[in-house]
Formats: C-alpha cells, structure tokens, sequence
C-alpha cells in the first residue's frame, strides 16, 4: 500500500526553546516528530506528525540485537527572508535507499518522505534557530521492530524523523583540529557497510577515537582495512588533501561513504576551475609531500560541521603540521561559499536550495 496522507497530532504544550547563541550538537529536540511503519505485506502506512515523545519497543525488537538500521543527517536553514531552506534534500534520501538496499531494509517512497520532511520542517519552524552558525538538524531514520531473535531481516518497521535546533559540531569551529591517523583499528571494508550510513559503522568508531582523546586529538584518520596504507576518511567525515595546487580526495571504493558535501565541494572546485581528483592517496605519500614542502590544506567534509580543517595529524609518532595549523584558502573559501548558499546569502548556482 502506497501511503499519500500525513495525520498530523499537534502537541498540547509547546517546549521552551534554547537560546540560540547557546547550541550544542544534537542535545535539544522539538515538539513533534514524523513517524510512519513498515509491515508485511502491508508496506509503509500511517504516516504521521506527532508529539515528540519516548517509542514504545518490544524489548526483542531486532534493532536492539542485530542493528539493522539506517539514519540520514541533514539540515533546514533559516534564509534572510524567514524561510526555511533545505540544502540537497533528495540526495539524503537516495543514499538512505541505497543504505537500505545494503542493510536488506524496504525502500521508501523519496518523494513522499522528502515531503513528510517539509511538512514537519514548516511546522517547527519557530525552532530553525538565527545565530550563525546555527540550524535545524533533521535526523530521518529507520529502525527494524520485528520482535524475534532470528538473524534475519525484519519483517516490521519505523521510520521516524527528529529535529534538533543545533550550533557547531565540533568546539572549534572552523579552527583547525587535530588529528590522530588509526594504524590499529579500521572504520570499514570493501564488501563491508562502510559505504551505507547504518549505526553500526559509527560504534565501531568509537574505541579508536576514545583511544585519542585524551591527547587532545579531535578525532582519527581512518586508514583502508587490507593495506593500512591508504587514506578514507576522518572521523565521521570525507577528507581532502591540497598538494602542490592540485585537491585530492579518496575516491569511493565500496567502504567510503558518498558525503552529499563531499559531492558538493567536487562540484564548487570543478566550478571554480581548481583541479581536482578522486584517486587512492596513502599516507607515505601525504608524508613524502610534507616533507617536500608540497602539503598546502587537509579537510574534512561534512553535514555537521561543513567544512573542518585539519591542522596537524600525528603518525606513528611523527607530526606533520599542515598550513601552521592555520585554516587553509581553499577550506575557508569552500566553508564561507557553502554556508553562503545555504544560508541564502549567496546565489545557489547548483539549485542546491529547496
Ligand atoms: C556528518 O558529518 O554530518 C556526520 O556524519 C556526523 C553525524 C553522524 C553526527
């Protein structure tokens, strides 16, 4: 059954809401959530808005066993004129597809979710906080509900969607971190997960970077899963090398996830006429080019903090400082033109605002 109707359930009280200049990642939620389920052989139904409020799941559900989920992360900005604005909406939600291909979960419609989304964003609008830096992170997820221990895929689902007024991802901005490469453990295989957006791949990263911490890192450089020699990603972002006037970037091999601002900053630097490739790029090379005075940049991309750079990495005991631990050009330029276009402040040459 094809679902074509939101309910929509309004709360009796409404919450206080933080104060802007305050935000933290992820802390605080709205009123209301969306919510629609899966049953066999009913497919997707009732599609709703509802209060914000604890699930009710049998303790056997499978979620709580075996993981099968799979979350997006996207943001609605507040524009000039007190819109909100979507940056790239439906590609959130053709990697969701794709995240549920690979975790056995059911397709959904993208059209009707990409509008359930709207429907709630409009909603909370009141909640699409003004500060800059700031905005409404929306979290559409899927979790598997199916009360059974089998291993196997569920036969029953949620799709929920949250929102959470939030302010920069990592304390310092769009300061430059730094960071620890991972020799020990890795973040994903080809043939693995690594390329779906599922909880599985982020608590597997956890040990890696509690590991680090403590030194002061803000997060690790994760290596390939076969050689260790290989660069993949940064913590929970794509990353970026500048060397010698040219951008690299890890091209996607099966355990990469497909970053929509990935995507995006290949585009703005193909746009800008600054070379750019996806290519495998190890990190003898990344050394061997700091060493030959060549590292200009490194960065990271992301949904939550755009773009981060990355001001010393420390390998195998060796520190390589890139740009002074200054922000580089190139990031800064890439953070203040993304954040221009999604703010709306600048000109969306891409269409990508909806
Ligand atoms: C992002 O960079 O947007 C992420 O994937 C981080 C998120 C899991 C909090």
């Amino acid at each position: 059954m094809e679902e074509r109707t939101i309910q929509v359930n309004h709360c009796s009280t409404r919450k206080e809401k933080p104060k802007s200049d305050q935000l933290q990642f992820g802390r605080i939620f709205t009123d209301h959530m969306f919510v629609m389920d899966f049953t066999d052989p009913l497919g997707w139904h009732d599609a709703r808005i509802v209060p914000y409020q604890p699930l009710t799941i049998d303790p056997s559900a499978m979620i709580f066993h075996y993981g099968q989920s799979v979350f997006e992360g996207l943001k609605a900005y507040l524009s000039p004129d007190g819109d909100a604005q979507l940056f790239r909406p439906e590609k959130n939600l053709q990697r969701l597809n794709q995240s549920n291909e690979r975790l056995c979960i059911p397709q959904i419609n993208e059209e009707f979710a990409l509008g359930a989304i709207k429907k709630l964003v409009e909603l909370e609008k009141d909640w699409i906080p003004g500060s800059e830096g700031t905005s409404l992170y929306i979290r559409p997820f899927i979790i598997s509900t199916e009360p059974y221990l089998g291993v196997a895929p569920s036969r029953r689902y949620k799709f929920i969607v949250i929102l959470s007024p939030v302010g920069a991802y990592y304390k310092e901005g769009i300061n430059p971190v730094k960071i620890a490469v991972e020799n020990k453990y890795v973040r994903a295989v080809s043939g693995g997960t690594g390329e779906a957006k599922t909880g599985g791949n982020y608590a597997s990263s956890l040990k890696a970077q509690e590991m680090v911490a403590g030194s002061g890192y803000a997060q690790v450089l994760w290596l390939d899963g076969v050689e260790r020699k290989y660069i993949e990603e940064v913590g929970s972002m794509n990353v970026f090398f500048k060397i010698n006037g040219e951008v690299i970037t890890p091209v996607l091999n099966g355990s990469i996830l497909e970053g929509v601002t990935r995507n995006s900053v290949l585009q703005l630097l193909k746009h800008w006429e600054i070379p750019v490739t996806e290519r495998k790029i190890s990190m003898e090379e990344l050394r061997q080019a700091n060493k030959d005075g060549l590292l200009e940049e490194a960065f990271g991309t992301g949904t939550a903090a755009v773009i981060s750079p990355i001001g010393q990495l420390t390998w195998n005991g060796q520190h390589i400082y890139i740009n002074d631990g200054k922000t580089g050009e190139i990031a800064k330029r890439l953070y203040d033109t993304m954040t221009g276009i999604q703010y709306g402040m600048l000109e969306d040459p891409f269409n990508w605002i909806e």
